[in-house]
């Protein structure tokens, strides 16, 4: 079951957790955001789980991030695994927000750092990253479909 977070407005969006309804909203700018997008049914396994928020403005869905902690050699590893916004909504805070909500839900949840992969060309996501402390790990050769490179990044959380 999903439990409804009480909405919290970040500038004019309100951010919350992911519910049933708004799973075609997600996909629908997946798609027009990536070349190799999520289907539904990977966006259906993260729902309940409280790093899966969306950016909700006048009922409409801006944009969402995936983000979920697992364990790894004793350490609790936060990953933040998709994050996208609505293309003719970019620009305006709402990655940052989503961002931002994402990693306090993370070191709640206990995670000691969280890391993602970020395509090598993709220069919106990795300033957008790099603001928010985010450094380059390593290189993943090869890590997309289409061969491009991957740059794991990652940061500490307190
Ligand atoms: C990456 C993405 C989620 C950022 O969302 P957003 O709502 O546009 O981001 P914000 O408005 O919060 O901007 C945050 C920062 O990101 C960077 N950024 C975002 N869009 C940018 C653009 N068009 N040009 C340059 N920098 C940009 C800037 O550093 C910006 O900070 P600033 O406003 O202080 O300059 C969005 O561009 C997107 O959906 N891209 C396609 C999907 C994608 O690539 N996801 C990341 C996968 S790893």
């Amino acid at each position: 079951m999903t439990v409804r977070l009480p909405g919290e407005t970040d500038g004019e969006f309100t951010i919350r957790r992911v519910e049933r309804v708004d799973l075609f909203a997600v996909v629908s700018i997946e798609n027009t955001s990536f070349t190799q997008p999520w289907p539904y049914d990977a966006f259906e396994r993260f729902l309940g789980e409280p790093g899966f928020l969306v950016a909700e403005s006048d009922g409409r869905i801006a944009g969402y991030v995936v983000a979920d902690v697992t364990s790894s050699f004793g350490q609790q590893l936060g990953h933040v695994k998709d994050i996208a916004v609505h293309p003719g909504l970019r620009g305006k805070g709402v990655g940052s927000a989503l961002l931002s909500r994402a990693l306090a839900i993370l070191t709640a949840h206990g995670a000691d750092s969280v890391k993602l992969e970020v395509r090598r060309s993709n220069e919106d996501a990795k300033r957008l990253y790099r603001q928010f402390g985010f450094e380059p790990l390593r290189l993943v050769p090869g890590y997309y479909q289409d061969d491009e490179d991957a740059i794991v990044m990652i940061r500490k959380l307190e």
